[in-house]
């Protein structure tokens, strides 16, 4: 009988050291390895219960430092948990050491999580083996027996036995290289600083490297030898965050060595393992000609997030994965901070304000749980990866920010990264260094509760009258069936309330207040023309006026929309296209606030614009109301057709218009309006003529690849390059003109090949699905693929996983029916009961109802307004 029944390790033994060996072989898929691992028993007890699976385990030996004597050991096995249990022969006392010593066999792993082994083939067709790991959240247990929980930190010696060829890299510097008689060589890597399981990794394959020391940290850039030309960019931009980061935390990165490597297939976008990052190589590789500024963005923000995590994460840990987002949301949080200091030409804050957003809507979902979880098994786990997590957790830490200044932010970080160095946390551990600071002026800790542990997000009411402004709170939720909650304290959020408003002789007046309750009365001292609330859209709510103050705020849009800021005239488009799907404005007001726009110069707003809009358009198309549909685009074409026509096809200018012109273009091209597809096609056609070779506008590319990829031969060129080129980025851009194609059996070619991985690459598969799903010929297509084809997804990606996240939101989130409701809700009840409950499928029917509701609402109005 297994001594454990609990998901959770007992903590009655520590581990302090693990030593691994392993051997893999890349071709057969195979590993040996052996796991010695140190111990020590906190409390008396007569078993060693630790994780792991699909091991073959041959031999176990145990040993007490008094006796100093081997003794083999049995095992036992408890699948379910993915757990083992290590009877000892004595009883182990408090306080002494022991050393356990495991031998076993396993495969590598299939998927993109554990070990797993790849092949591609060169540039010269040959075939090359790779391997790599992925661990966080739960895989290093499938690759060797350990403690697999983020507390139980320890150190880590490891060895791996590699051909001559391959390069193998861990976390650490290489120690020593030994060659063996067979010819193989073992590297030993030096002992690890304490870390945590899930931060373990290596990687075994043919790569080059670009090096560079920063002050005794050697910071290197690996891809495969053929990609070592698009490394530079990297390289150049992790220096600077690197310097950026030790500074801003006062905490020197403390290994010697850093390296971040471009794996050929890879699942996440990148991994912050300490000491070597891994990405897939699009996330890491830049290449002059190909990659847009959408592409260099990307880039630049991984590196700045991965980076981030070295000390929030890997340095300080959350203590149990229910607080993820103290690993993310900080992660986040940096990432954009740290783009805004080194590189504020890239205008990150917009890509922020847009998830801001989305987070929003998300959240407003009644499936949405609080970023601050219980979970107790794997697949809760998995699903604590999602966007909440990450934006949800960097949209609190912004607030607090603005609110509280940046210099008591910045020391209460370091406060808290001090205090928990090489140790782990819970989300109080955050707020009493935050209340440390502060001094309690303010409780941090009861402010921040509100925010973590209860789920959504409040809708502030606001009203004018006379001087008095009348401000009142409730749970802003998009789903108008459900209940309404009750209004007691436990549901009052403590909000940061800003404000700008026009007082006399046109100045600016500005205000902060706070609202902990369910209303409020604020006293302004002068009255005002208009006023804007939530400034910059710093605080993590959505706001309604009064009708008098809405018509205020458009007015002033009409008039000049430059007395506010472009991240509040985007906040006011969110805001009242998500109000108006609540029913709490008329969907005509949004398009009347919205009919500034033929002067709007920023991206944010525009963008943002384009996004509800586009919304409407696609639920439209999908369900047939194609002259609808075409009357939606009429009318914002109406309003962005000066700024469409003052766009060039080139990659002048600054971030900003470079990121509008990509939108407004592939706007106009995806429904040919103005000239667009005729100037695209034409690029099209001299591209196809230089046979790929003449350079094209980076930031246009994907618009112009788009409507080339319209006719059969533009389309099966494009594929042709596909398998041809290595610039990651160029790919990239073809593979979204192939799976926005209207060609049914094209689509269902592209996901065929991406899930057996061997034209395109199964990483690709969630892309090219939520790609193929926005169509109008893909829509159905793809939901039926990812039917058809369920196990097979799930094999790959594993239940509950970011992946399975965005393939079931990708195949689903348009859908508007009753009809597909049931038949949505009918597969996954087919499926097991842990299917079923997955947060991602109630949160797609959620979605799905809600469009329901939706168009019940809006269509009629649409349709005599319109
Ligand atoms: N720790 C994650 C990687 C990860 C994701 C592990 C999901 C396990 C499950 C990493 O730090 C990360 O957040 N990667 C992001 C990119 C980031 C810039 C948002 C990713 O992979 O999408
Ligand atoms: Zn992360």
């Amino acid at each position: 009988l297994f001594p454990w029944a609990q998901f959770r390790l007992p903590t009655a033994i520590m581990p302090l050291r693990y030593e691994l060996n392993l051997h893999p072989n890349l071709t057969s898929k195979t590993v040996r390895g052996s796991v010695t691992i140190s111990l020590q028993a906190l409390q008396a007890t007569w078993n060693i219960i630790l994780h792991s699976t699909g091991q073959n385990i041959s031999r176990v030996t145990f040993m007490s430092a008094v006796s100093s004597q081997d003794k083999q050991v049995e095992v036992l096995e408890y699948p379910f948990h993915e757990q083992i249990a290590i009877v000892a022969p004595e009883t182990l006392l408090e306080g002494h050491n022991y050393t356990l010593k495991i031998e076993y066999s396993a495969n590598m792993s299939n998927s993109y999580y554990g070990f797993y082994g790849i092949s591609y083939t060169d540039e010269s067709n040959k075939k090359k083996y790779f391997a790599a790991t992925q661990f966080e959240p739960l895989a290093a247990r499938s690759v060797f027996p350990c403690f697999d929980e983020p507390a139980f930190k320890a150190t880590f010696i490891i060895r791996i036995m590699r051909e001559e060829q391959h390069t193998a890299l861990s976390n650490m510097p290489k120690k020593s290289s030994v060659t063996m008689k067979d010819g193989l060589i073992q590297d030993e890597f030096f002992e690890s600083v304490k870390m945590s399981t899930y931060l373990v990794a290596f990687i075994v394959g043919e790569m080059k490297n670009l090096t560079q020391d920063i002050n005794g940290t050697l910071v290197s850039i690996y891809s495969v030898p053929e990609k070592i030309g698009q490394v530079h960019h990297a390289l150049e931009t992790t220096v600077k965050l690197f310097e950026f980061f030790q500074n801003y935390f006062e905490i020197q990165y403390p290994l010697k060595k850093l390296d971040l490597v471009a794996i050929p297939d890879f699942e996440a976008g990148a991994m912050e393992n300490w000491g070597l990052i891994t990405f897939q190589e699009k996330t890491l590789l830049y290449d002059n000609n190909t990659s847009s500024m959408a592409d260099r963005k990307l880039v630049t923000k991984i590196i700045a997030h991965e980076l981030s995590h070295q000390w929030f994460g890997n340095l300080v840990t959350m203590q149990w994965w229910d607080d993820l987002w103290l690993n993310e949301g900080l992660a986040t949080f940096m990432e954009y901070f740290s783009l805004e200091k080194l590189f504020s030409e890239l205008s990150s804050y917009e890509d922020f304000l847009d998830s801001q957003f989305k987070t929003m809507k998300k959240d407003s979902l009644n499936s949405s749980p609080p970023i601050s979880l219980s979970v107790q098994s794997s697949q809760q786990i998995e699903e604590m990866f999602n966007f909440l997590s990450y934006f949800k957790g960097a949209s609190l830490l912004l607030m607090l920010k603005t609110f509280l200044t940046e210099d008591v932010f910045q020391r209460s970080l370091v406060l808290y990264l001090h205090n928990h160095s090489y140790a782990s946390t819970q989300n109080n551990d955050l707020w009493d260094s935050f209340n440390e600071v502060t001094n309690k002026t303010l409780d941090v800790k009861q402010m921040m509760k509100t925010w973590t542990l209860k789920k959504g997000f409040p809708l502030v009411t606001v009203q004018r009258k006379g001087m008095a402004l009348l401000v009142q709170q409730e749970p802003f939720s998009l789903n108008t069936k459900s209940e309404i909650p009750p209004s007691d304290a436990s549901h009052l959020w403590h909000i940061p309330l800003s404000f700008v408003a026009e007082g006399r002789n046109y100045s600016k007046y500005r205000l902060v207040s706070f609202l902990d309750k369910k209303s409020d009365v604020i006293n302004l001292t002068e009255e005002v023309q208009w006023i804007k609330v939530n400034t910059n859209m710093s605080g993590y709510y959505i706001v309604h006026y009064a009708d008098e103050d809405w018509d205020a705020l458009i007015k002033q849009l009409k008039i000049n929309p430059y007395v506010l800021s472009d991240k509040d005239r985007a906040n006011l488009i969110n805001n009242i296209f998500q109000l108006a799907g609540l029913g709490k404005v008329p969907l005509r007001r949004a398009f009347n606030l919205i009919g500034y726009l033929g002067n709007e110069t920023s991206t944010a707003p525009i963008t943002e614009a384009l996004l509800q809009t586009g919304l409407i358009y696609d639920l439209l198309e999908k369900l047939g109301y194609m002259d609808l549909a075409s009357r939606v685009v009429t009318r914002v074409f109406q309003l962005l057709q000066n700024q469409i026509q003052k766009q060039t096809w080139t990659d002048e200018g600054n971030t900003s218009a470079r990121e509008l012109r990509s939108a407004l273009l592939e706007f106009a091209c995806t429904h040919s309006l103005g000239n667009c597809s005729t100037v695209a096609q034409k690029l099209f056609d001299d591209w196809v003529a230089s046979n790929g070779t003449q350079s094209l506008p980076t930031d246009v590319m994907t618009a112009v690849f788009k409507v080339g990829a319209k006719s059969e031969t533009g389309w099966q060129f494009l594929l042709s390059k596909y398998v041809s080129i290595g610039s990651e980025a160029e790919k990239n851009k073809i593979l979204e003109a192939l799976a926005s194609s209207e060609d049914v059996r094209k689509l269902h070619w592209l996901m065929k090949t991406s899930l057996s991985g061997d034209i395109i690459r199964t990483q690709e598969l969630s892309f090219i699905i939520r790609t193929v799903g926005r169509g109008f010929s893909g829509n159905l297509l793809a939901w039926d693929f990812v039917k058809e084809n369920w196990d097979k997804l799930v094999q790959k990606f594993h239940l509950g996983s970011y992946t399975i996240q965005n393939i079931v939101a990708g195949s689903t989130h348009l859908f508007s029916t009753k009809a597909h409701l049931s038949e949505v809700q009918a597969f996954f009840e087919k499926q097991s009961e842990a299917t079923f409950r997955l947060r991602c499928v109630q949160e797609a029917l959620e979605i799905i109802q809600l469009n329901i509701q939706w168009m019940e609402k809006n269509l009629e109005t649409l349709t005599w307004w319109l």
